[in-house]
C-alpha cells in the first residue's frame, strides 16, 4: 500500500489525477473504474484541463461506474449518470457507448446486477479503480456488514449514508433507500486501485481502514490485502497516521 501525502485538497486533486492520466497514456483503451462524491471532483476537474490542453485523449477509454441510486433516472440531477456527465464525461471525448453505470429505473435487482457484472466482464475488468471513502468504511455503497458481498448487488443504505446524503436532496424523505453497487470482488479484482481522501472528517476512518483489523464491518480495510493500492489524501485526511 503506498501512501501519498498532500499539502491541500487541490495538491490531492493534482497528484490523483496524474495517476489517471499515466494509466490512460500506457493504456490507451483502458478500462477506469470511476466513482463519485464530493472527493474526485477536484480530479476530474484537472483531467478535464489536462484534455482540454490537448494532453490526454479519453477516445478508447472505456469506463465503469461503482455504484447508482436505485429508482433515480438519468435526468435526476441527484443520479450518478448525472453528477459524472456534468462533472467529467461531457468535457472529455469518451465514448458515449463506453460510459458504463448501474441502471437506477432497472426495478428487478437480480437482473441488473447480472447485466453490470456481465459488463465488467465483457470489457475484461477494471485496470485502473478510483475510490473515495467513507465515513464509515464504505467503498462504493460496500456497507458495514457481517460478510463481504461479492458481486453487484442492491443495498439498503445505512442511515449514517442517508444522514450524508441528505445535504444533497430537498428532504430526508427524498434520499434514495437503496442502490446498486459493485461489490468487494470485483474492486479487489481491478488491477491497480487510487483511494482519494480529503479533510479532518476523514482521519479517523482513514487510519481505522487502512492500518486496523481487516474486517467486513469496515469493508475499505480489505483493500490492505490488494497488492497495489494507492492512497492519495491531504495532511488533514492523513493527519492520524504514522507517518
Ligand atoms: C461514490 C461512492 C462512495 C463515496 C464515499 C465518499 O461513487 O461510491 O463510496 O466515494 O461516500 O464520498 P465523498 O467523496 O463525498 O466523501
Amino acid at each position: 500500500m503506498r501512501i501519498i501525502k498532500t499539502k491541500d485538497y487541490n495538491d490531492m486533486s493534482r497528484k490523483a489525477a496524474n495517476i489517471i492520466s499515466a494509466q490512460v497514456i500506457l493504456k490507451p483503451d483502458c478500462v477506469l473504474g470511476l466513482a463519485t462524491g464530493s472527493t474526485p471532483v477536484g480530479t476530474y476537474k484537472q483531467l478535464i484541463e489536462w484534455y482540454n490542453k490537448g494532453d490526454l485523449d479519453f477516445s478508447e477509454v472505456t469506463s465503469v461506474n461503482l455504484d447508482e441510486y436505485k429508482g433515480l433516472d438519468k435526468d435526476n440531477d441527484q443520479s450518478y449518470w448525472y453528477f459524472m456527465h456534468t462533472n467529467f464525461f461531457d468535457h472529455i471525448n469518451i465514448n458515449s457507448e463506453n460510459v458504463n453505470l448501474p441502471n437506477g429505473m432497472e426495478p428487478d435487482s437480480d437482473k441488473e446486477c447480472a447485466r453490470y457484472d456481465d459488463i465488467i466482464r465483457s470489457v475484461g475488468g477494471v485496470d485502473l479503480q478510483l475510490l473515495g471513502l467513507g465515513h464509515n468504511g464504505h467503498i462504493g455503497f460496500n456497507e458495514p456488514a457481517e460478510e463481504f458481498k461479492k458481486g453487484t448487488h442492491c443495498v439498503d443504505l445505512t442511515q449514517s449514508t442517508i444522514e450524508a446524503n441528505a445535504r444533497f436532496f430537498a428532504s430526508m424523505d427524498d434520499v434514495p433507500k437503496q442502490a446498486y453497487t459493485m461489490g468487494i470482488r470485483t474492486i479487489m479484482s481491478a488491477k491497480k486501485i487510487l483511494v482519494v481522501v480529503s479533510g479532518k472528517d476523514k482521519a479517523a476512518i482513514v487510519k481505522k481502514a487502512f492500518t486496523g483489523p481487516v474486517t467486513p464491518h469496515v469493508p475499505a480495510s480489505l483493500l490492505q490485502m490488494h497488492p497495489d493500492v494507492t492512497i492519495v489524501g491531504d495532511e488533514a485526511a492523513l493527519s492520524e497516521l504514522d507517518i
